[in-house]
């Protein structure tokens, strides 16, 4: 019988600590949520770069909870606009910033950029911390281009506009396990599963 231990994962997202905890099942490692943390205030992400803010998060949710936490910090980056939206993704269209609001902005802003500049990719960072101040960290990118156009039903934020060369389909019109297949956060989360079980050692 494994012992039983425990990571706080950083987010209120239901979906994105199913997926941790199916990756987790049967090492013995328990993942939480901040759900089970209610009196945990708002964490600032002030860091300019997705590491950055993954470790500031991490940080912040192990000194709270006294348990190991793994956060992340995701979003896009469009080559022709020098790496923006980057850390400002969720909040590119204004503090109340929706998801339409969000691409329609990205889309204004490549109006004249043409098909074959329009490179872009989604990184995900992850960073996973002990109490007692023990480090681990993966990244992932999935490289992609910017379409003209929404496309796909599936998904959030920028999927609909974010195309994959190489299967002819923007990332809104992929099943939830093709894109967990490819993904910046699917690819961050496998690197990071095999380094959790040393540092929970
Ligand atoms: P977070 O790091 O999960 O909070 O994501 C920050 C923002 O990046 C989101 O609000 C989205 O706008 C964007 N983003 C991150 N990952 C994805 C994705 O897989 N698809 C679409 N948009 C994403």
């Amino acid at each position: 019988m494994p012992t039983e231990k425990a990571i706080v994962l950083a987010t209120t997202n239901r979906g994105k600590i199913a997926e941790l905890r199916a990756l987790l099942a049967n090492t013995g490692i328990t993942v939480k949520g901040l759900a089970d943390f209610p009196d945990m205030g708002d964490i600032p992400e002030t860091g300019t770069t997705f590491a950055e803010n993954a470790r500031l998060k991490a940080a912040a949710v192990a000194r709270a909870t006294g348990l190991p936490a793994v956060a992340d910090d995701s979003g896009l980056c469009v080559d022709a606009l020098d790496g923006a939206p980057g850390v400002h993704s969720a909040r590119y269209d204004g503090e109340n910033a929706t998801d339409a609001g969000n691409n329609a902005k990205l889309l204004d802003a490549l109006r004249h950029v043409p098909p074959e500049k329009r490179a872009a990719r989604f990184v995900c960072a992850m960073a996973a911390t002990t109490p007692d101040g023990r480090w681990a960290e993966a990244r992932g990118e999935w490289p992609g281009v910017i379409a003209p156009s929404p496309r796909g039903g599936g998904g959030f934020g920028y999927d609909p506009l974010f195309f994959d060369p190489s299967l002819g389909r923007t990332a809104a019109q992929l099943t939830p396990e093709e894109k967990n297949a490819r993904s910046h956060r699917g690819q961050a989360l496998a690197r990071l599963i095999p380094l959790l079980d040393t540092l929970l050692a």
